[in-house]
Order: C-alpha cells, then sequence, then structure tokens
C-alpha cells in the first residue's frame, strides 16, 4: 500500500513536471492557467508565464517571456506598469479571442486590446519559436488577431519590426524598464519615427538624447547597423502598410537581443548556445562622445575625440565657450542669408544628416535645390532613397543640428549660404586651384596643360565683371550642377538651365542673337525674362570630347569666378545640346574670351598668382 502511495506521489510528480515542460506552447479558449505553470514554444527556447524580476519578493508578480532554461532573461511584459501583487494571477484565452490576466478577485489586471471576433472561429494562444505570443485562428489560414511583438516592452528580438503598420497608426517601439527590478514603463525609448522621414531616436523623455537616420537607401545615416555582418542580417523595410528596421540572426545557435537599459543604453547583448555562461554584450550603440545628441549645437559637426568644429562658413557662437570645450552654443554665420537675394548651396561630403528632414516628395531630384531656395527657412537639401524606391526631395527646415563627420561615407548635404559666403569661398578657392595647376604645370611641364591652363586663366582676366546681377532668377534655373573637390569637404553648385529658358531667351538661336562663332560651336545673345542679359557659349557636339572633360571646364570656370571677373551663370546639358551661360558683357572684348581664343603666357602675369608662372618661364 505504502508503496502504491509513494508510486502515486512520484507519478503526480513526474506528470506535474511534464506538464510544464512537455512544450506546451499554445492555449485554446477557456483554457486557463494560474502562477506557476508556463508555456514553451516547441523549440525550447522561449518561456512564458510569471515572474518576479531581479531579488524581488513575490509580492509583484509579472506575466512575461523569458529564455527557457537561461538566468532569468525576460524579453517581453504584459503587465508591466500593473503587477499581481500575489501568486494567484490567472490567464485566460477567451472564446472570442481575448487574453485576459485576472487577479484572485477575478478584477482584469491586464488583457489585450484586440476587438473580440464576432464570427466564428477558433482562437488559439501561441508562444512561436521567435518569442512572439500570438492569438491566431486556429483554422485554416492562421490569421493572426493579436501578437506581443506588436507592442514591445524594452526588447527588439530577431524578426521584430521595429516601426510602423502605417495601416492602422500602430507604432512599436521600445521603452526601458524602471529599474533592473521594475519593468514599469522607464524614462528611455527607442524607436523609429516620424514615419515621413524615419529616424531612429534614442530618448529620455521627450528630449532626443542620440539619433540615426534619415535612411538614404543602405543604412540610416550615421549608424552602420545595416552593413553586412556574419552574426545577423538587418533589413528596413518601406511600402505604403508598412515602415520597419528588422534583423535576423544568421546563425541559429546564437541568440540575440536589442535592449534599451534602464540607465539609457542602447545595447545589443548575444548568447552562444550551451557555450555562453552569460549574455556577452556586443556592442553598446550609444557611448560615442560624438553621438550625443546636438553636442555641437547648431551649425557644428563633431569629430571623433568629440571635438567640434563649425562649418565652413560660420564662426562659434561664443568662442569662448568653444575655447572651454563646451559646444553646446554652435555657430553662427559669417555673412548672414539673404534670402531671395541670391543665396545658393555649398556641398558637404562625408556627414551624418542634420536632425529634423522634411520629405517633398512632390518635387523631384533636380528640383529640389530651387524650392530650397525659395523657402527661406529651408537651409539644405539632399537628394536622398528615404523609401529605397528612388531618391527624394529631402529638406532642413530651420537651423541645423547634430552631424557628425564620417570620413568614409557619410551623406551628401546641400547647405544654404549667402551670396558673400558663396563668393568668399570661391575666392578662397581660386587661389588654392592656381596654386594647384600651376605646381603641376611646372612639374610636368606639359604645353598641353600649360596651354589648357592659359586658356582658361586668360579668359577670366580679359574682362571686367559689370555689376552684380541677381541670381534671384526665378523659374530659369532648373536644377544644378555640383562638384566637390576631392578631399574637400565644400563645393560649389552651378545652377543648370534647361533647354526652353535658352531658347526663349536666344529667340530659338536665330542670326540675329548670333554674336560669333569659333571652332568650338557659335555665341548666342540672349535675354531672360526678367531682363537679364546673357551670353550663351553653344557647344558643337563635336567639341566636346566628354561629359568628364565639360565638367573639368565648369569646375575651372566655376572656381575662377571674381567679383571682377565675367560671370559663369550655369549651363544647359539637354540631349545633344551642351551651353554655357554666361553674363553678358556689352564690350566687344567678350567675344574674345567666349571664343577661347589662345593668349599668350605674359597674359598669365596679371593673374592675381603669377609668381609660379614667373618661375617657370
Ligand atoms: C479555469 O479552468 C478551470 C478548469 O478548466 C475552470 O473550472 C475555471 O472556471 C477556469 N477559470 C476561469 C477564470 O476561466
Ligand atoms: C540579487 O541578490 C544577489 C545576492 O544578494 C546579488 O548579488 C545580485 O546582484 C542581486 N540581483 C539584483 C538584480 O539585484
Ligand atoms: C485585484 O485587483 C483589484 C483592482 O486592482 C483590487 O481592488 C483587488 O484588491 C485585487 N485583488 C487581489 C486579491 O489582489
Ligand atoms: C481568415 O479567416 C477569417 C475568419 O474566418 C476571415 O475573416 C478572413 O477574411 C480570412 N482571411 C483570409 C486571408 O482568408
Ligand atoms: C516611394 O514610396 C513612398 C512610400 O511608399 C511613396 O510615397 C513614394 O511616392 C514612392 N516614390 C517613388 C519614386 O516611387
Ligand atoms: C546544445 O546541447 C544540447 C544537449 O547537449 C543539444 O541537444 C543541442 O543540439 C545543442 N545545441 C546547439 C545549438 O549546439
Ligand atoms: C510640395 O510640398 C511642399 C511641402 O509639403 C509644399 O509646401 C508645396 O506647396 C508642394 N508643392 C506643390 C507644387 O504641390
Ligand atoms: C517652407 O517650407 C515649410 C515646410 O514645407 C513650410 O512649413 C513653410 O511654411 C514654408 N515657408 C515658406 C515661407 O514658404
Amino acid at each position: 500500500m505504502r508503496t502504491l502511495y509513494i508510486l502515486t506521489f512520484l507519478w503526480i510528480l513526474v506528470s506535474q513536471n511534464l506538464q510544464t515542460s512537455m512544450c506546451i506552447d499554445t492555449l485554446k479558449p477557456n483554457q486557463n492557467f494560474t502562477d506557476g505553470f508556463t508555456l514553451i514554444s516547441s523549440n525550447q527556447r522561449f518561456e512564458f508565464g510569471f515572474f518576479t524580476p531581479g531579488n524581488g519578493s513575490y509580492g509583484s508578480r509579472y506575466l512575461g517571456i523569458w529564455y527557457h532554461n537561461l538566468p532569468l532573461t525576460v524579453v517581453w511584459v504584459a503587465n508591466r506598469n500593473n503587477p499581481v501583487r500575489d501568486l494567484n494571477g490567472k490567464v485566460v484565452l477567451l472564446e472570442n479571442g481575448v487574453l485576459i490576466l485576472y487577479n484572485h478577485s477575478l478584477a482584469t489586471i491586464w488583457s489585450t486590446n484586440n476587438l473580440p471576433i464576432k464570427t466564428t472561429f477558433n482562437p488559439v494562444l501561441q508562444l512561436s519559436n521567435s518569442g512572439n505570443l500570438v492569438i491566431r485562428d486556429d483554422g485554416r489560414n492562421n490569421t493572426i488577431f493579436w501578437e506581443s511583438f506588436d507592442y514591445p516592452t524594452d526588447t527588439v528580438l530577431p524578426d521584430l519590426k521595429l516601426g510602423w503598420k502605417l495601416d492602422v497608426g500602430l507604432q512599436r517601439l521600445i521603452r526601458s524598464w524602471k529599474s533592473i527590478e521594475d519593468p514599469s514603463d522607464g524614462e528611455y525609448s527607442f524607436s523609429l519615427d516620424p514615419p515621413e522621414a524615419p529616424q531612429l531616436v534614442l530618448r529620455s523623455g521627450s528630449r532626443k538624447l542620440f539619433r540615426w537616420g534619415p535612411f538614404d537607401g543602405t543604412s540610416f545615416s550615421g549608424s552602420n547597423i545595416l552593413n553586412v555582418n556574419p552574426l545577423f542580417r538587418s533589413t528596413y523595410v518601406s511600402n505604403s502598410l508598412e515602415l520597419y528596421y528588422q534583423y535576423e540572426m544568421l546563425d541559429e545557435s546564437v541568440f540575440s537581443r536589442l535592449v534599451v537599459s534602464s540607465l539609457g543604453f542602447l545595447q545589443y547583448f548575444t548568447w552562444r548556445v550551451n557555450i555562453s555562461k552569460e549574455w556577452n554584450l556586443l556592442v553598446s550603440f550609444n557611448t560615442d562622445p560624438c553621438d550625443s545628441y546636438g553636442k555641437c549645437g547648431y551649425y557644428g559637426i563633431c569629430y571623433s575625440l568629440s571635438s567640434c568644429k563649425c562649418l565652413s562658413g560660420f564662426t562659434p557662437t561664443s568662442p569662448l565657450d568653444w575655447g572651454l570645450f563646451s559646444y553646446s552654443g554652435g555657430c553662427k554665420r559669417k555673412h548672414e542669408l539673404e534670402c531671395g537675394h541670391g543665396d545658393g548651396f555649398v556641398k558637404y561630403d562625408g556627414l551624418k544628416f542634420p536632425d529634423n528632414p522634411t520629405v517633398w516628395s512632390n518635387y523631384t531630384d533636380h528640383e529640389c535645390g530651387t524650392k530650397c531656395l525659395e523657402n527661406c527657412s529651408c537651409m539644405a537639401y539632399a537628394n536622398v532613397n528615404v523609401y529605397r524606391n528612388g531618391s527624394l526631395c529631402v529638406v532642413w527646415i530651420g537651423d541645423l543640428i547634430d552631424m557628425k563627420n564620417f570620413p568614409n561615407g557619410g551623406e551628401k548635404i546641400y547647405i544654404r549660404m549667402s551670396r558673400s559666403e558663396l563668393q568668399s569661398i570661391a575666392d578662397a578657392k581660386r587661389k588654392r586651384v592656381t596654386v594647384k595647376v600651376v605646381s603641376i604645370v611646372t612639374v610636368l611641364g606639359s604645353l598641353l596643360l600649360f596651354s589648357g591652363a592659359v586658356w582658361y586663366l586668360s579668359w577670366v582676366t580679359r574682362v571686367k565683371r559689370k555689376d552684380r546681377i541677381s541670381m534671384n532668377s526665378k523659374g530659369q534655373r532648373s536644377g544644378s550642377f555640383q562638384y566637390v573637390e576631392d578631399n574637400q569637404d565644400e563645393g560649389f553648385q552651378l545652377p543648370i538651365y534647361d533647354l526652353d529658358t535658352i531658347l526663349l531667351a536666344c529667340n530659338n538661336f536665330s542670326e540675329r542673337n548670333k554674336i560669333g562663332q569659333g571652332g568650338f560651336g557659335s555665341v548666342y545673345k540672349g535675354q531672360f525674362s526678367n531682363g537679364q542679359e546673357i551670353a550663351v557659349k553653344r557647344l558643337l557636339e563635336k567639341s566636346i570630347q566628354g561629359v568628364e572633360e565639360l565638367k573639368n571646364e565648369l569646375i575651372l570656370i566655376a572656381k575662377l569666378q571674381h567679383r571682377n571677373l565675367v560671370k559663369l551663370l550655369g549651363c544647359c546639358i539637354e540631349g545633344e545640346e551642351t551651353m554655357l551661360v554666361y553674363e553678358y558683357l556689352p564690350n566687344k572684348s567678350l567675344n574674345n574670351f567666349i571664343y577661347g581664343t589662345l593668349y599668350s603666357p605674359c597674359l598669365i602675369l596679371h593673374f592675381s598668382i603669377p609668381y609660379f608662372l614667373c618661375s617657370f618661364k
């Protein structure tokens, strides 16, 4: 009899154990379970049930998901702000598909927010192999009515979609625990927002601490989070229904989780199955001081070692503070914007995009700069592949903040500058370039190069520039030609005129408008609708060896622009046509320079840095 008792007792023990370890991963309608029982995913990785965080007492029981057979590592909490006060919590799946957590007196502590299903269906609660708790129709189509991955706590697991379900306006973001013993809403959150120009942002309350973005076609600006990695593959998906960041593990034997900690760190942990004894902190993303939001203030750029520099054209607002390594006051313009009186753009390369991008999806790449110029609050623009389906016009309204230097990779952005700033940059460049050109000439002694340089330099010396002409000729520019010198972080931009504008201005290139002809093509006089007179050098197709060559010519001319010299207003490259548009100077000498006659090298002596040439001679 005694043996029977013992056997029965053992059997009960074993069956109790079986109940909890038999991999029950589902709960059927009207089934319920109490504290002590758990669901375990069929791959034995995750467990769903009641737990007490940290060393807390049983006075605070939470319903959640953790790794099965690992030191308690919670990845999701249902009732994070409303614990059950004793061990009598009860989980019930109702027939209508709603999951409810009751306390002992059957008060609802927490429930899923899916709408009760009216039609006949067969709901089932299942803890999936990815750690996602789902309520689905157990029928043929497995429709999911609710899933815990839609309501993450502080952890992004592989396959969880951080971001937006646009059709229902649901945002999935993670929020830290208050402390390691208290899973209630903490102060730090990490999210993908806003949907218009998605960035990944870490916040403390509503204050931004750290930011990656916006997405630029391959990664979030300033991050390498989507880079190829042997461990996991990241994806960013954007379509009319969804917008999310997600990662999947490439190695099944590694567990991983991205967590926003209660101290505000964004941390990525891994655990190698059967090998690890503790979680390995692979990376804590926001530890670079340069990632500290707005560290260098407005128009400041953060360099490694957390030093700040102003964008060129800007100067520290408070040099004293900057001297004391307090950079947050940022930088101010050396020359104020005139807005509408010929502001232009300077191109920067290798930056993390500033914060607060706005997408102007109704404009093409070419219109972007022009439209930005027309809006006085528009401080920068870029053509960005935000949605992975082609580049879009992205602009920054208001002052630019939170930029970081990325010597390898990083973004191209065009920043608004006043006309006088553009001029002084051009002047500085002219000096540098002349030195460069001349020293190349000196070293190589190449006659060919020399005559080329002479050509370029000579035309500019011949003609005095007329009064300043406003660049603000609305509607005439359809885009811009831009360049960046290698190893430079700034550049010019030369307007591109569309063919129709030029044809209109020059009476369809009528003979009456022709003012000269040469081996390269013809020169026409014309007038824009705003009254500005122009001279158009229309290049013969055969005289252009290639786009590269033309670009070089444009670059050189642009670099050489000076207020006392004739001005290249822009160019037009459309189909077979290639044209350079200069401002028109009534005096005859214009013809000479436009014809590109070679002048004697002596003329160069009049140029600003004749010294090297003289020594060459
Ligand atoms: C839980 O299940 C038991 C047995 O299946 C049942 O008697 C009880 O009413 C259920 N409790 C709730 C709250 O549904
Ligand atoms: C729990 O208590 C142990 C020993 O008292 C301590 O070492 C550990 O850090 C505590 N854990 C937490 C999360 O407080
Ligand atoms: C259950 O929750 C309700 C509402 O929060 C509370 O008034 C009641 O005391 C709780 N019962 C138990 C047994 O904890
Ligand atoms: C799946 O089944 C539900 C309930 O029967 C139904 O409402 C839904 O339209 C079905 N979905 C698909 C994709 O067939
Ligand atoms: C790209 O996708 C976005 C959102 O899905 C859409 O608004 C935009 O018009 C698309 N752009 C192009 C060029 O197809
Ligand atoms: C871990 O060890 C268990 C038991 O030895 C084994 O069944 C399992 O395949 C191992 N898992 C991996 C990923 O090596
Ligand atoms: C294009 O979009 C911008 C910003 O949304 C708006 O200000 C502008 O009026 C729009 N332009 C046109 C032509 O629709
Ligand atoms: C500039 O563009 C922004 C964003 O589209 C808009 O809110 C603002 O009203 C515009 N300002 C002007 C002067 O057009």
